[in-house]
């Protein structure tokens, strides 16, 4: 039996961090979903459209076809079920994402107890990154270059412009 887990997220855009996510999820699962959710809660549609960032999540795995990249509106566990994924992914970085993404798990575990959610810490060097800080400081053309891949670097140059 496939092992599938499923990485829900923004991805607006996809960072160094969360490609690292994916390959430590790589190593313990057969595939990948990567899963960027609709927020109908948020009024802003985000930096980029949620096409782009599917794209952008496939480009960065091209060569990996255990990674699949989607779009999904609604749920997430909804979602996990349909996709036949018993395992969310979530990245954990500090003491200061614990709060919010254990309550997550949570409440995800009281809607669809069958789901697990397991956290995956990033590389060091990625702990302190998100991916708004890369909108803020690509808005403001400072230098992101190492903390997106170059596909991401140029996409965010098409917005704000040349990046020191
Ligand atoms: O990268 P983010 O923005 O922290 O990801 C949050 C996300 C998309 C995983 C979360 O908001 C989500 O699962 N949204 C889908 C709707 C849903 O299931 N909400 C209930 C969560 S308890």
């Amino acid at each position: 039996m496939n092992r599938v887990a499923i990485y829900p997220g923004s991805f607006d855009p996809i960072t160094r961090g969360h490609e690292n996510i994916i390959q430590r999820a790589l190593m313990l699962f057969d595939n990948v979903i990567v899963a960027v959710a609709h927020r109908r809660t948020q009024k802003k549609e985000g930096l980029f459209k949620i096409q782009e960032r599917v794209k952008m999540i496939e480009k960065a795995f091209e060569g990996e076809s255990r990674v699949v990249a989607t779009e999904f509106d609604g749920l997430l566990v909804d979602y996990a079920r349909k996709m036949e994924a018993r395992i969310i992914i979530r990245g954990l970085r500090a003491v200061s994402d614990f709060e919010y993404e254990f309550q997550m798990a949570l409440m995800n575990r009281h809607l669809s107890p069958e789901i697990e959610t397991i956290f995956l810490a990033p590389a060091e060097q990625y702990s302190y990154l998100s991916a708004s800080f890369i909108r803020e400081i690509g808005s403001l053309g400072g230098s992101v270059r190492e903390f997106v891949n170059p596909n991401v670097h140029e996409a965010l140059q098409r917005k704000f412009g040349p990046l020191a």
